[in-house]
């Protein structure tokens, strides 16, 4: 029996010496420790043995099973180190390999462009208001002094709704939705989203605009060119000189177109300007009282001068870009220039 023994210990060494897997391992476990194994066989032979010898090799039986234990386990470590060697070995990690960096997005470039216009606004002490995109023609014309059937309802050319509403042409809406809802002193920028059915490089179904709005007390025309001569020069980053020409719009009285000096070549002439040295750049003038009076504004007390202005056309010109519909395309070769 204690020759048995030994051999049984001897094979079992061997069998876990041999072994390079731990599935095999597991195998050999069950084959020496096992219920039906090995060792449990041995075991059933005590009965035939004598009772003074029993006790002396039923401990011989226990320290063989430690041994083999304690191999299997040393043998197990072994197999897992090894593994995690190989592993180590064949998934190389070359750490002074560049990294692969994260994808930043940025703003859209118009959304750059309108929060530099905000900060400017707001820095002169203006609040930043948005209208709604789909107006009724009271606001989009009537209230702006536009009445039904006048020829002015045809200067821009309107996406109107099933239900009578209209998606706004122009941000000056929100002109009357302030002076409805607000008391004098107003001084508000109103940018958003405007449609007019068009389109060709320098024209969109949807564009930005926004619209700056001051109603006070002796508000006059020096105050309009003051704050709009202040903020392009923020704007473009230089000091430019403007030129306000006698125009039309049926919300203001008087009126005028205003050009800045080219902001690319600084007037000399170039292709930008077309040779010209001036870039129209926005609508603007003093408040119309029939405007003032449909808001219940006394024009007596107060005046009010306003402007509206393209995001579009702003950013076309502060970045050099020369075909509108660029801005809308969202290519991402275009885009990651900004
Ligand atoms: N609403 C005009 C347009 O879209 C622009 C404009 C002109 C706005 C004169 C004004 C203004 O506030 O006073 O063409």
């Amino acid at each position: 029996m204690q020759q048995d023994l030994e051999n049984m210990v001897s094979a079992a060494h061997q069998a876990i010496k041999a072994v390079d897997n731990l599935q095999a391992l597991a195998e050999i476990r069950v084959h020496y420790l096992g219920k039906k194994g090995t060792l449990t066989d041995l075991l059933k032979g005590l009965g035939t043995l004598s009772p003074e010898e029993r006790p002396r090799i039923g401990q011989l039986v226990n320290e063989a099973k430690e041994k083999i234990q304690e191999q299997i386990e040393i043998r197990s470590q072994n197999l897992i180190q090894n593994q995690l060697q190989q592993k180590l070995e064949s998934q190389r990690l070359d750490v002074t390999l560049p990294g692969r960096g994260e994808n930043l997005g940025t703003a859209h470039p118009l959304n750059q462009v309108r929060e530099r216009v905000e900060t400017i606004f707001k820095s002169m002490g203006f609040k930043i208001i948005e209208g709604p995109e789909i107006e009724s023609e009271y606001y989009n014309f009537t209230a702006l002094n536009i009445p039904e059937h006048h020829p002015a309802r045809a200067m821009q050319d309107t996406f109107y709704l099933e239900d009578g509403n209209l998606l706004r042409t122009h941000t000056s809406p929100t002109q009357i939705h302030v002076m409805e809802t607000q008391k004098p002193p107003i001084r508000i920028l109103t940018p958003g989203r405007v449609f007019r059915h068009e389109y060709d490089h320098s024209h969109t179904p949807m564009f930005h605009q926004f619209e700056m709005l001051i109603i006070d007390e002796h508000t006059t025309m020096s105050d309009l060119k003051g704050i709009l001569s202040d903020f392009l020069n923020h704007f473009f980053e230089s000091e430019f000189e403007l030129r306000f020409r006698a125009s039309y719009f049926p919300f203001t009285e008087p009126s005028a177109e205003v050009d800045i000096q080219c902001v690319k070549c600084h007037g000399k002439g170039c292709r930008v300007c077309k040779g010209t040295g001036w870039l129209e750049i926005l609508g603007c003038g003093m408040v119309h009282p029939n405007v003032l009076a449909a808001c219940n504004i006394d024009s007596e007390r107060y005046q009010g001068c306003a402007f509206g202005m393209g995001i579009e056309r702003l950013a076309m010109l502060y970045y050099g870009i020369d075909d509108i519909r660029l801005l809308f395309e969202n290519d991402l070769r275009f885009l990651r220039q900004f």
